[in-house]
């Protein structure tokens, strides 16, 4: 019986191993630097159900597997043993039955008594709704009315990617914040309504333990209360495509007279309407290029394009200006204005040779084109170009 020693060893390795299993987690949790970031909002009770959740499924892990190590000990294999079958077991069956059921209701319940909360903002709540597209974050506060205007997905257009109704008023006092950050101000309840224009994404400020889905087609909601004054950094929690990483944002949290005096400055809808200044047009080439810096950080396009040469999903900015590229069909093109305008406009219209068609379609204005043009020009190979 050559057998019986190897398997009395491998029951002893097992057991070590899940020992050793057991006793790293909890030392990792309890000596590991990563913990959460202070909470930022009313919402402590999320922090509450994790306790909760982290209490009930650490003590079923350890419990588990110490049991395992148990019966690897207590049964391991001995000459003339032999386990006895036991098809039903009533007893049994009903225990495991009732603890598991106590086990999944503490661990749900309590979740649901917040949620029911969490998507019942107060009466007084300021009211913002979040835009995400792949891959940037748009802000709209309702102007003095209290109320946001109407939308509707015929109306979305590169001046007004909200789709604000063009005949309601309440929709041209409507503040919009074309930027992925935003103010909040300090202690007073935010109802947050979420939408999206592409795919789902999930607008995420960590410290704020608040969270969620951007269904496109529908309109969800949450809101919280800021509880202290600092710079917060807003990340996409839904793996929305190639961008994915690079879709984050602010939330500022600002004292309440600090809060107005940054919304007094935002523009209103009515004004994205008008158009722009002859000054704005005919910005200086330097400002152009700064603006279109930011404008590619902002609309995500550094997510798929570099500006120092090196490969990424999409072509390197850096020379691609003047250059001639050749397309997947073996045409050739002179990277020109007219071709970039072409290719932001209508991304699916050609594909370059050695890329995928995943370029996603941007709603531009015609200032923030020319201000893109400018920037990519000002990376080409040549001279820079105004
Ligand atoms: Cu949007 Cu991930």
């Amino acid at each position: 019986m050559a057998a019986r020693p190897v398997q009395g060893g491998l029951c002893m390795v097992m057991a070590i191993a899940l020992i050793v299993i057991v006793v790293g987690s909890v030392l990792f949790h309890f000596l590991s630097p990563w913990v959460a970031t202070p909470l930022a909002s009313n919402w402590h009770q999320m922090d509450a159900t994790l306790t909760i959740t982290l209490v009930i499924t650490g003590v079923f892990f350890i419990g588990i597997n110490l049991f395992v190590v148990w019966t690897l000990l207590r049964y391991r294999h001995k000459e003339g043993l032999r386990a006895a079958y036991e098809p039903n077991n009533h007893k049994l069956e009903r225990r495991l039955t009732l603890f598991t059921s106590i086990g999944i209701m503490a661990l749900l319940a309590p979740g649901l008594f917040v949620y029911a909360e969490y998507v019942e903002p107060p009466k007084d709540a300021l009211v913002m709704e979040v835009l995400g597209q792949q891959w940037q974050w748009r802000y709209r506060f309702p102007g003095p009315s209290g109320k946001l205007g109407l939308t509707d997905p015929r109306f979305v257009a590169g001046n007004n990617p909200f789709g604000i109704d063009p005949g309601d008023p309440n929709g041209r006092e409507d503040i919009v914040v074309n930027s992925n950050e935003v103010h909040l101000p300090l202690g007073r309840p935010v109802k947050v309504l979420l939408r999206s224009h592409d795919v789902l994404h999930d607008f995420f400020a960590p410290p704020f333990r608040a969270r969620m889905n951007m269904v496109p087609g529908m309109v969800t909601s949450f809101w919280f209360t800021p509880t202290q004054v600092g710079r917060f950094e807003v990340l996409c929690a839904q793996l929305c495509g190639m961008g994915h990483s690079n879709m984050r944002g602010y939330v500022v949290v600002d004292e309440p007279q600090k809060f107005a005096a940054w919304l007094k400055e935002q523009p209103t809808h009515a004004m994205a309407l008008a158009p722009p200044a002859a000054a704005a047009v005919a910005a200086a080439p330097g400002d152009r290029v700064a603006n279109g810096k930011a404008l590619a950080q902002s609309k995500g396009c550094v997510a798929c394009h570099t500006v120092d040469g090196s490969a990424g999903v999409g072509p390197t900015w850096k020379g691609l200006f003047g250059k001639t590229e050749t397309m997947a069909d073996g045409s050739t093109a002179k990277v020109d204005e007219a071709y970039i305008h072409d290719f932001i406009r209508n991304p699916s219209a050609r594909v370059v040779k050695g890329f995928q068609p995943i370029m996603p379609k941007l709603d531009v204005s015609d200032e923030e084109m020319a201000a893109l043009t400018a920037y990519i020009a000002s990376l080409g190979g040549g001279a820079a170009r105004p």
